[in-house]
């Protein structure tokens, strides 16, 4: 049967980025079928919901979906329900992508891009494994409302046992495939649902006997992040802390431009974005970096369809390219070719 991918160029340099990736993607010659589709500010523009019926019938049917990127200062100003970002977290939930893997990696080429120490960040490879579908992001009761006078704005955090225990299994099962150490984050000290994080990853460690647990809270996990990085294998957390950890995480590389994620459901059906966002200001300029989406391709190939030698080629590929010294202007540095965002695509073609 051929498979389906659902690509969605989505916002800002989105649309330029995705067309980098199809290109490689196309010339893999893998049989499969694109079907392109809006999400975000694109489709506020053009039905008024930032995840419209369409898209959703199409991401539901595919068995994997390319994003580009959402938002931008346009749409901005719009009810909450029709934001860019609203189709975002309107589709992670709706295909129940609860397990967001993002890795940081620092290419040996680019140690100079890190604002930290070359000794402090060569040879990092850290995955954060985020949980994507619950936590504060989704918790109801939320609103902003008048209470005795004045605003009061209002959100709930929340997590079941069986949502932290099945991340909790993504973590370790991908530490045991790589350094066999995961670190888990959480605020327990203060937060109650985060005592239950810890209790629940404590009780999943001994069907794991082949990895180590420890637990870190999360201020201090932000603070170790950059005072000693490369302690880290895998660190799973939830939805908010990983979405700052993740960022925190990308820039020891030097540039979030670098790093590809994938959100996955249980059965590997996927949704593969770049970890950057839409970046409005340089979009239709020829300027952003490719690669993490071109990276997010690897993704894919390697998680949903199992294509392990495919998914390499690609990474070798972007290698490659940097090797022999290709750099966008996120990532460029005297001495190295800069290169625009099609030129840089071109090199990676070229080098596939
Ligand atoms: C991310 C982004 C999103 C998030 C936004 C755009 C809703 O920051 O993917 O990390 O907070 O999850
Ligand atoms: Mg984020």
């Amino acid at each position: 049967m051929t498979k389906k991918i659902c690509i969605l160029p989505g916002d800002g340099i989105g649309p330029e980025i995705t067309a980098e990736a199809v290109r490689v993607l196309n010339a893999l010659n893998l049989g499969f079928e694109l079907e392109t589709a809006l999400l975000g500010g694109a489709a506020v523009d053009a039905t008024g919901n930032p995840y419209p019926e369409a898209t959703q019938k199409l991401a539901r049917e595919a068995d994997a979906v390319l994003l580009g990127a959402v938002g931008g200062p346009k749409w901005d100003a719009l009810p909450r329900e029709q934001r860019p970002e609203r189709g975002l977290l309107g589709i992670r939930k709706d295909l129940n992508l609860f397990a967001n893997l993002r890795p940081a990696i620092l290419y040996p080429e680019l140690a100079n891009a890190s604002s930290l120490k070359p000794e402090v960040v060569s040879g990092l490879d850290i995955l954060i494994v985020r949980e994507l579908t619950g936590d504060i992001y989704f918790g109801q009761p939320r609103g902003i409302e008048i209470r005795e006078g004045e605003r009061f704005g209002f959100n709930t955090m929340h997590y079941t046992e069986s949502e932290i225990r099945r991340i909790g299994r993504v973590a370790f099962e991908a530490a045991q495939k790589r350094g066999k150490k995961v670190c888990s984050v959480d605020k327990m000290n203060v937060l109650e649902t985060t005592q239950l994080w810890r209790d629940v990853m404590n009780e999943l460690a001994p069907e794991y006997p082949d990895v180590e647990l420890s637990h870190m809270l999360v201020d201090n996990a932000a603070m170790q992040l950059v005072r000693a990085p490369k302690q880290f294998d895998v660190l799973v957390t939830g939805n908010m802390f990983g979405d700052i950890l993740s960022d925190e995480a990308s820039m020891l590389t030097g540039s979030i431009g670098m790093l590809p994620s994938a959100s996955l459901d249980q059965h590997n059906k996927g949704l593969y974005e770049p970890s950057h966002g839409s970046a409005p200001d340089i979009a239709g300029k020829n300027l952003a970096n490719p690669l993490a989406t071109i990276l997010s391709v690897a993704m894919l190939l390697r998680y949903t369809f199992n294509l392990e030698e495919a998914a390499g080629r690609v990474e070798n590929a972007v290698k490659k390219v940097l090797a022999q010294g290709y750099r966008t202007s996120d990532i460029f540095e005297a001495g190295t070719q800069k290169a625009g965002t099609k030129e840089m695509g071109d090199a990676v073609l070229a080098a596939l």
